[in-house]
């Protein structure tokens, strides 16, 4: 049965183009709606933070007939004071029902995409390890296990405690 479902999505999916993009101001609302449902503080926060034109946040969606099925976010940034300033990838998230047509992976594949575009060497996430379905993507996308991207030199006290199914992973872009 599962494996009906899925060749019915795949079907589906072929008929009706996947539209995958950056997001646009004219997005915001409707990404947010999609991101934070009937969550008023959120979605107003959400709405908030889009419009502060922050060039090191990108916002990635999928449309199916213009509705919002995926998105998935790249951004700038350091995990502690002493780490390296990196683009990371968070938040990748596909519709249930839109599961196993490829989403996942267009939407990663436009988020190395942008990264690239930056002129980035690297993009970097972090899954969790029993995340069986998210590690097999990254791992056919060719992102690979990294040590968490902390100085060795810096203290315990300086490094934050790391959730012991946290993987920290990497695609080399160039
Ligand atoms: C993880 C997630 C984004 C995958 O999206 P998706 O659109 O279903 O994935 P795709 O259809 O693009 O699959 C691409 C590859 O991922 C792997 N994959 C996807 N679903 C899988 C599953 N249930 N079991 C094993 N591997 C799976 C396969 O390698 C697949 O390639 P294949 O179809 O050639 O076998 C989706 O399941 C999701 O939104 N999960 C909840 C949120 C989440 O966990 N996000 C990750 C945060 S780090």
């Amino acid at each position: 049965m599962p494996l009906m479902r899925a060749c019915a999505r795949r079907f589906i999916a072929r008929r009706a183009p996947i539209d995958y993009r950056i997001a646009q101001k004219e997005d915001m609302e409707t990404l947010g709606r999609f991101l934070h449902g009937e969550d008023e503080t959120a979605f107003t926060l959400f709405m908030e933070e889009s419009f502060t034109c922050n060039p090191d946040v990108f916002r990635l969606l999928a449309r199916v007939r213009g509705a919002i099925v995926a998105s998935a976010t790249i951004s700038k940034h350091q995990l502690t004071a002493d780490a390296p300033e990196d683009w990371w990838l968070s938040g990748l998230y596909v519709l249930p029902t839109w599961r196993g047509c490829g989403i996942g992976a267009g939407m990663t594949e436009l988020a190395l995409q942008q990264t690239c575009d930056l002129g980035q060497p690297a993009l970097k996430l972090i899954v969790n390890k029993n995340n069986v379905p998210a590690v097999a993507l990254y791992v056919k996308l060719g992102f690979y296990e990294i040590p968490p991207p902390f100085p060795k030199s810096a203290s315990s006290a300086e490094t934050p405690a790391i959730d012991p199914h946290a993987l920290f992973m990497e695609n080399r872009i160039r």
